[in-house]
């Protein structure tokens, strides 16, 4: 049997990756490590949390003493690593916080590992620490634009769109160059954990993913944020010209390379995860609008002057685009959705879960878990 800690699971894409990982594997025994800072939240997780298979642990990473302890007492054989601060806006101004959760709590995750598995008979054999990082750990990339192709550039299939775009894009090898405190901090988490593989052979695997969308974020990140202020017609506040390209990615196929790679990667490999998918800002924002309107029977458009333009974001990278063919080449992993579909799906989701929005916003979630748990 399988016990596999996943940290930071009450989060946006970790409850994507608890609930598979839950109802795909009931013979394996998962447990949810999350500190439940603000953008943790256990209403993400209502339709698994009784499953036999789930326990959920509210504590902080950074803890080392419990995060051994809990080793020892559920005999850990994984642990799929997603606690994080995540947000740009946030660690601009506040980068101690992301050194701690991010650089601290990795390295007390991975230290507390390795005193666990080295302790055992069997010692690293059949486990794994998977960390899970971003494509921003490469720093930004040019806008290049070959004659001819027109955004939006999602329009064009994967192979076509490689080809148009020549080498411009992050691979597995490209160098660090982070320029956001985020991004600086995940940069340094990714670079511990390839360290404890080099220096004391433990089994570690790093993934770098493009930005994800779709069910559950927390609405300080640009889709969910906007489609609940077209809904409320409040203003849209666009950074800059809105021309920053970001490329885009279904948490659910997110989750499923997740999935794929815990079991099927190989140690010490780096993948690069992503759909081929760049939009510009203003072009995603616009087939938001277009998508809120039509679903709650408004005319298409009709909401476009709300879009703000507002100060641009102090070190804001201006394009990123993932080279995914290596994790597509070596274990046959493919996005399941086109991203029209995908938008569609989530704006839907975003409209008909008005409560799990309402309660985020109004801050009662953080009551609820304030009784529960005692203050965060
Ligand atoms: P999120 O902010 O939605 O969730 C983070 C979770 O971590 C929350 O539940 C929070 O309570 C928990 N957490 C924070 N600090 C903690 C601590 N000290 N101890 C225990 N738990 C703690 O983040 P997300 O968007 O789901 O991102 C998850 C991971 O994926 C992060 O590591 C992020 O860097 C990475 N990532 C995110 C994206 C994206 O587009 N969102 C893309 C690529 C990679
Ligand atoms: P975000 O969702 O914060 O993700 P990241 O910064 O990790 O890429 O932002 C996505 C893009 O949208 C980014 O270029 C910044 C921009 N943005 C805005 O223009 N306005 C906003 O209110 C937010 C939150 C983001």
């Amino acid at each position: 049997m399988k016990s596999i800690i996943i940290t930071g699971g009450a989060g946006f894409i970790g409850s994507h990756v608890v609930r598979l990982f839950v109802n795909k594997y009931p013979e394996y025994r998962i447990i949810n490590v999350d500190k439940l800072t603000y953008a943790g939240n256990l209403a993400n997780l209502k339709d698994i949390e009784e499953k036999p298979n789930y326990r959920f642990v509210k504590a902080d990473i950074c803890d080392f003493d419990t995060m051994y302890t809990l080793m020892q007492e559920e005999h850990v054989t994984g642990i799929i690593h997603l606690a994080a601060e995540s947000h740009v806006d946030r660690s601009i101004k506040d980068p101690f916080t992301f050194a701690r959760t991010n650089v601290m709590g990795t390295l007390s995750l991975l230290q507390a590992a390795k005193l666990y598995w080295e302790a055992q008979p069997e010692k690293y054999e059949g486990k794994r620490f998977y960390h899970i990082s971003t494509d921003e750990v490469y720093g930004a990339l040019e806008m290049t634009h070959p004659d001819g192709i027109e955004p939006p550039f999602s329009t064009l299939a994967s192979s076509e769109h490689h080809e148009a775009y020549g080498e411009d894009f992050f691979v597995e090898t490209t160098k660090y160059n982070p320029h956001s405190p985020y991004s600086a901090s995940k940069a340094s988490s990714d670079h511990f954990v390839r360290a404890f593989h080099d220096t004391y052979g433990m089994p570690t695997i790093v993934t770098n993913c493009s930005n994800n969308y779709g069910p559950y974020q927390f609405p300080e990140k640009l889709i969910p944020l906007f489609i609940n202020n077209i809904r409320h017609r409040k203003p849209l506040p666009v950074y800059g010209k809105g021309e920053n390209v970001r490329d885009w990615l279904y948490v659910e196929d997110h989750a499923r390379a997740i999935d794929l790679i815990f079991h099927q990667g190989t140690i010490a490999e780096t993948y690069n995860i992503g759909g081929f998918n760049e939009w510009k800002n203003i072009d995603i924002i616009k087939v938001v609008i277009n998508t809120v309107d039509r679903l709650l029977g408004r005319e298409e458009g009709e909401d476009m002057n709300l879009i703000t333009y507002v100060t641009d974001r102090a070190g804001h990278d201006m394009r990123y685009a993932i080279d995914s063919r290596k994790l597509q080449a070596e274990l046959g992993w493919e996005p399941s959705l086109q991203f029209e579909e995908g938008i569609e799906k989530t704006v839907r989701w975003y409209l008909d879960h008005q409560e799990w929005m309402d309660n985020i916003t109004s801050g009662e979630y953080e009551k609820y878990y304030d009784d529960m748990y005692g203050k965060r």
